[in-house]
């Protein structure tokens, strides 16, 4: 009897889901991926301890919402699964009301975070399996989602670990999952951190290492075949080259949310005369640190980006501007009253911010103010897409920072870590003002 139920349910699913009745249905939910989430639920259900034949059941039904809803419906395709499979399952009398309930309960909530019970649990962890491994790299190949190619200056992808509810966000947000296949790979390695059973997890560790192991050599063949093309990965060159293409978007950012830039800004100017001369190295737009700073005393900023350049000479017309790279740019000694640099310096190389702090501390008058902010992370120097450009980032942990203020002469006044949200998503800076003695 169990057999011959399993075998009735399996017709059916395979007759809806043929490729004659639903020519839709892709890779990732044709009735081969019902298959596999089958194979995996039941060794996942048996090891759980579970009535094998209730998931075997829900694992076969769980897709066929899918064969009776538009794209933009298929969201909704678990409700309309358990739907389709309560009425299949009472009608042909295979299992009783409650065993009905049990299996349309896991259904329906599939695709969701949780629900569904034990046997929903199971479900989700089989169908999340399907997407890691081998059979996680075809799908990630043939998803419509992502592009079938890298970006050679970001082969780590911005979806680097991305957990699911950022990834909901982000796509309810209309951003898509990623531009590119990795972005793509990386989002199906975070579905193992989702998975519910201790024998699932088990299964799923050697397949996601193996995905990362893709992701690893990938990367490394990227890099090799980089290393004898003349392709810029010279920090300063890709920083220049994506602030000048992320100027307008950036502009845009600060003025969504509070960022803790002014109000760190205002405690240090209160600290100077009306008139003091003011250094702003990564000055960006001038907007709004400059707009400010420019209201009592004289700024100075130094930018990369010609096109930041170009948009601070004309937000803050009193204001110096100077086209040039932080770590190079010359001074007189004692020529100002405070520096500040905010968001810049992790995109220097690291090796150079000793030298930079040690520099404007020349630059600076005794009783002279240092105020910057640095993402409070640790990078040796990795190129990552920001705001639609490759971008730069290197830094060391925030006590090193302070360490390296420290040693280039200055006494630290006060120091913090904050978090500030950028396109929603929240990033910790170091905050130092600190004066020269
Ligand atoms: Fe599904
Ligand atoms: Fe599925």
């Amino acid at each position: 009897m169990a057999k011959d139920r399993i075998d009735r349910i399996e017709a059916y699913v395979r007759r809806l889901m043929s490729t004659a009745a639903a020519p839709d249905l892709r890779i990732a939910h044709d009735f081969k991926h019902v298959d596999r989430v089958r194979g995996w639920a039941l060794t996942i259900g048996e090891a759980e301890g579970l009535d094998i034949e209730l998931v075997e059941a829900a694992a076969l039904l769980h897709d066929i919402g899918l064969t009776c809803l538009d794209a933009e419906q298929r969201s909704q395709h678990g409700q309309a699964g358990a739907e389709f499979a309560a009425r299949f399952l009472d009608d042909q009398q295979l299992f009783n009301h409650g065993e009905i309930e049990v299996i349309a309960d896991a259904i329906r909530c599939h695709s969701l975070p949780d629900g569904g019970g034990v046997i929903g649990a199971v479900l989700r962890d089989a169908d999340k399996l399907d997407a890691l491994g081998a059979v996680g790299l075809m799908r990630a190949f043939t998803s419509q989602h992502a592009k079938p190619e890298y970006d050679p200056g970001h082969p780590k992808g911005s979806t680097w670990q991305m957990t699911m509810g950022k990834f909901e966000k982000r796509f309810s947000e209309g951003r898509g999952v990623g531009e590119y296949i990795l972005d793509q790979v990386n989002f199906q390695i975070s579905f193992y951190d989702e998975l519910h059973t201790a024998t699932a997890r088990q299964i799923g560790k050697p397949l996601v290492d193996f995905m990362r192991a893709y992701v690893v050599q990938l990367d490394s063949e990227i890099h090799a075949a980089q290393g004898r093309s003349a392709k810029t990965t010279d920090p300063k060159r890709v920083v220049e080259r994506g602030y000048d293409q992320v100027a307008y978007e950036y502009a845009r950012l600060e003025g969504r949310v509070e960022w803790p830039r002014m109000r760190w800004l205002s405690r240090m100017l209160g600290r100077l005369e009306p008139g003091s001369s003011v250094l702003d190295l990564g000055c960006g737009s001038g907007d709004p640190a400059d707009i400010e700073i420019a209201q009592k005393h004289k700024v100075t900023g130094v930018d990369i980006s010609q096109a930041q350049i170009d948009l601070a000479l004309r937000n803050v017309p009193a204001g110096r501007f100077i086209h040039g790279d932080a770590g190079s740019v010359e001074f007189p000694a004692d020529s100002f009253d405070a520096v500040v640099s905010f968001y810049t310096l992790e995109h220097i190389p690291r090796d150079e911010h000793e030298t930079i702090l040690r520099r404007i501390h020349d630059w600076l008058r005794p009783g002279g103010f240092l105020l910057i902010s640095t993402e409070a992370g640790e990078a040796e120097g990795v190129i990552a897409q920001w705001l639609g450009a490759p971008m730069y980032f290197s830094c060391f942990d925030p006590e090193t920072v302070k360490q390296l203020v420290c040693r280039a002469g200055f006494e630290i006044v006060e120091t913090a870590i904050e978090t500030q949200v950028e396109q929603s998503t929240e990033i910790p800076y170091l905050w130092v003002l600190a004066g020269k003695p």
